[in-house]
């Protein structure tokens, strides 16, 4: 079996790769946005999921280093537009002014289109694009589909239409799936193409980190009400101010946090065809369902 890393290990990894595809990205305003946004750190789940699952698999974490970042620029401009006056209106990202407090709100919507654009650049222009351009088609179409309006973009549409409204739990449930579990379930299958894995693979993964994201999602609802400012690095109590519609507001806390348990497990069940060697993702989504961020 392949090497195993530590997560401060695949973190370390992700951030200097992310510095590499960003020296390409030019040299206005735009650019020094697009970094500000994603050097202002985050937990990295995406990327980190993506080379977990290119290891267990038997791949070269190296090779899959351009879709890891690939996809946590993605993840980032899903932010910078998430936190727009005309979504959710947030003043705080990671700790930090959120991109359109610090650049205005023309050069943040901007960096977020940079981003979405220099994900599938940075890829098409890699070694491994060149080296095997057939699995490299494979996991961008993945990455396409996870982040656009069939998957995050279509959940996003989802959350703001139902701001203010009583939804049903099936509409809950379709709008976390895509707004969070889309890019998750990517990152996932990516992580197996990249490692050219067998499509019971791609499978077991898709299934687990559709599940995963959905967890995640809850947990951060529930965060917005039981959170810390400073712990989370962005606003509490910003879902009851824009009336979203929440598993917390439709459950209350107690029954969201059985829920977010209820998918974890069904999430683990999925990693059973890996057998012993997915102690790490077992690991990574425990904690991922008690996190304070
Ligand atoms: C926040 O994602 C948005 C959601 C999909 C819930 P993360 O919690 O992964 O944000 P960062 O990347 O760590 O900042
Ligand atoms: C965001 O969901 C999902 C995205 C696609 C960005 P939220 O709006 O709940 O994320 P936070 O709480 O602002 O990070
Ligand atoms: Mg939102
Ligand atoms: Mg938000
Ligand atoms: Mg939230």
């Amino acid at each position: 079996m392949n090497k195993r890393y530590t997560t401060d290990e695949y973190v370390s990894m992700i951030n200097a790769a992310l510095e590499r595809a960003l020296e390409k990205c030019g040299d206005n305003v735009v650019c020094e946005a697009m970094k500000y946004s994603v050097r202002n750190g985050g937990k990295r789940i995406r990327p980190l999921l993506l080379l977990e699952f290119c290891r267990l698999c038997g791949g070269n974490v190296e090779d899959a280093l351009p879709f890891a970042c690939a996809i946590e620029m993605i993840h980032t401009y899903s932010l910078i537009h998430d936190d727009l006056p005309c979504m959710d209106n947030d003043d705080m990202r990671r700790g930090q002014p959120s991109c359109h407090i610090k650049f205005k709100e023309h050069f943040a919507l901007l960096a977020g289109d940079g981003l979405l654009t220099h994900a599938f650049s940075s890829v098409l222009g890699s070694t491994v694009a060149k080296k095997d351009p057939e699995m490299t088609l494979e996991a961008l179409s993945v990455l396409a589909e996870g982040a656009g309006n069939c998957g995050m973009i279509g959940g996003q549409v989802i959350d703001l239409e139902s701001e203010g409204i009583r939804i049903t739990s099936d509409t809950l449930e379709k709008m976390d799936r895509l707004k969070t579990g889309a890019l998750i379930r990517a990152a996932a299958v990516m992580g197996v193409i990249a490692a050219h894995g067998e499509s019971e693979a791609k499978k077991a993964a898709a299934d687990f980190a559709e599940k995963l994201g959905q967890a995640f999602q809850v947990v951060d609802d529930i965060l917005d009400v039981t959170g810390n400012e400073e712990t989370l690095g962005k606003p509490v109590g910003s879902d009851t101010q824009s009336d979203k519609s929440t598993y917390v507001s439709l459950l209350g806390i107690e029954m969201s946090q059985l829920f977010a348990k209820k998918l974890t497990d069904e999430a683990l069940a999925s990693l059973e065809y890996f057998g012993e060697e997915a102690s790490y993702l077992r690991d990574f989504s425990e904690k991922l369902l008690s996190r304070r961020n």
